[in-house]
Parts: C-alpha cells; structure tokens; sequence
C-alpha cells in the first residue's frame, strides 16, 4: 500500500529542542551499544529531515526552541559519561551553528562495516539530506515513503540494528493510526531489531494513547518507553496555529531496548533535566523476559 501524505511539517523549527535532544541521546546511546560487538549492524532512518539544521536560519530564529534545549545544555555541560558523550556528539556542529539531526548522529557512529539508509519523502528535504550524507561511504539516502522503506529493507541481512521512526505526525494524515498498524509487520519480519519510535504529546492529540496501547499488547521483548515533560516554552508569538504551535512534552518507545541503556538514559536525564526544565517519566511497557540479543 503506498501512503500519500500532506508534507507541511519542516523540523528546523525545531531543531535542538527538547525532544530532539532526548530522540537524539536515546539514539546516540542505542548505537553505542551496537558498536560494542565487531559484527556489522545496520540503521535505518525512515524520517530523516536534512540531517544539519542552521540555527541561525529565520526558520530556527522564528521559534528558538533550541535555546532552551541544546543551547543550555552545551553551554552548562555533563559530568555524566553518557550525556557528555551526545554533548561532544553534537559540540562540533553547534560551534559552527547547526544541530545535527539523527541521520548525521548516526552516520558519525557508523564503523566501516556498518550500513545505514537515510529516509526522506520530502524532495527538497532529501535533496539537502544526500549533500549532507555525501561524505559518508556507507550512507545510502533513499526518497521513499518510510513504511515502504522500512517494509522493503528488514530484515536486514546483519541481523543487528536500528530503525528509528520519527513522523510528524499531521493529524489529517492519521499517521499514529498507521504506525499502530505497521508495528505488526516489523514484529513479524524483525522481531529482534531494536525500534526507536518517537511522539508528541499534546492534550488535543491522540496520538500517544494509540500508541501505547499498541506497543503494549504488541508484547515484543523490552518495549520501553520514556517521556519527557514539561519543558514550559513560551507561547509563540503572533502563532495562529492555537495549541498546535507548542509541545511541551514528548515520548520514545523503544523495542528490544539495549541491555542498560533504558538506565543510562534516565541517569543522563537526570543530569539534563534541571537544565531542560520538566523532567522524565521512564517505565517498561513489555518488561526483559528471557533476554538475549546480538
Ligand atoms: C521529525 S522530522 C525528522 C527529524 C529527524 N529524524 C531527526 O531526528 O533529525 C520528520 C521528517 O519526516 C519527513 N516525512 C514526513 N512524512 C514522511 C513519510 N511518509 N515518509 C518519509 N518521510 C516523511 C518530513 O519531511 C520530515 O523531514
């Protein structure tokens, strides 16, 4: 089935924000845990966005929702091994004012036998998305819509990896809906990938209740889940978007959850919280039965 969507939604106005920065720490600490063994693993980002965000764009300067998130956070630093690790992660590009997005962060934790596809329906977006993955040798940047790419590339003949899942979730396009439903397939022709599934919470929106539930009567071993809340951003000056324009919190749920990360990223958190504002709400949907993965 091919999915036609409204593409309206563009991430740098919101690139560095809260949210980014908890996706892009669980992702950064997911891929850490791969790295341990010499066997390949692969990673496929079915949202990509550009993969590098100007903040100083208008776009980024409209909303400035990174000063509040990556901005504190570089400028007051972490004396916690993992979320200095996604700090020095991300330092490089935010001294010359970008913020890497997930494509970036991955690519750069890739090792030679390693293999990523880079997803991105929007034209522009994946334009911008290949001339920023073009020094990566084993990137491949695909414009396909993300359940195609998923559905078509796992599982993946490593039989290790990582498929992070981040929609804009426009309501007029009932994505929650679809992801929901999709999770079947993945469970059936992947069952031992690691899934990172990111989502906004808003009080208007549906989206995270759908999801949850369906993650929780999936059962896939080591469903995770971990919100961050609170982050208390000011209105959007002159938005006619109503209570679209802000998100004060957001959510991951993680499949097949690495052995110690779920505690590695709260601990981190801990540390990021009282920077962020809020803090997280962590708890296991489908709790570690008998563990084993490679
Ligand atoms: C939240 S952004 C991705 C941010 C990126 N994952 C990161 O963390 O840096 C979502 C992206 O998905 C793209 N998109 C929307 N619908 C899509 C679809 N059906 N298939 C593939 N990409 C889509 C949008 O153009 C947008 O760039």
């Amino acid at each position: 089935m091919l999915y036609v969507f409204a593409m309206n939604y563009r991430h740098i106005y919101h690139a560095g924000n809260f949210a980014d920065v908890v996706k892009h720490l669980v992702l950064a600490l997911c891929l850490e845990h791969l790295r341990k063994k010499d066997a390949p693993f692969f990673v496929l980002d079915a949202h990509g966005g550009t993969g590098l965000y100007d903040l100083s764009s208008d776009q980024a300067q409209k909303t400035k929702e990174h000063q509040p998130g990556i901005a504190a956070l570089i400028k007051k630093g972490a004396a916690n091994t993992d979320a200095a690790f996604y700090l020095d992660a991300v330092r490089r590009d935010f001294a010359k004012g970008h913020y890497p997005g997930s494509p970036m962060l991955a690519a750069r934790l890739l090792r030679p036998q390693d293999r990523m596809i880079a997803n991105e329906l929007h034209p522009e977006d994946m334009q911008v998305l290949k001339q920023n993955m073009a020094g990566f040798a084993n990137v491949r940047v695909t414009e396909m819509d993300a359940f195609e790419v998923i559905r078509a590339n796992i599982p993946p003949q490593e039989r290790r990896g990582i498929v992070l899942i981040d929609p804009p979730y426009e309501i007029e396009n009932n994505e929650h809906e679809i992801v929901a439903a999709q999770m079947q397939q993945w469970k059936k022709r992947w069952a031992n990938g690691i899934y990172v599934l990111w989502y906004p919470i808003k009080g208007s929106l549906p989206v995270r209740d759908t999801l949850v539930e369906a993650a929780t009567a999936l059962g896939l071993p080591r469903t995770w889940l971990c919100e961050y809340r609170g982050a208390n951003l000011p209105p959007l000056p002159g938005s006619d978007r109503g209570d679209r324009a802000r998100m004060n919190a957001a959510g991951l749920i993680v499949f097949n959850a690495p052995y110690q990360v779920p505690e590695r990223v709260e601990a981190a958190l801990m540390e990021f919280a009282p920077v962020l504002g809020g803090g997280a709400e962590t708890r296991w949907l489908v709790p570690d039965k008998s563990y084993q993965q490679g």
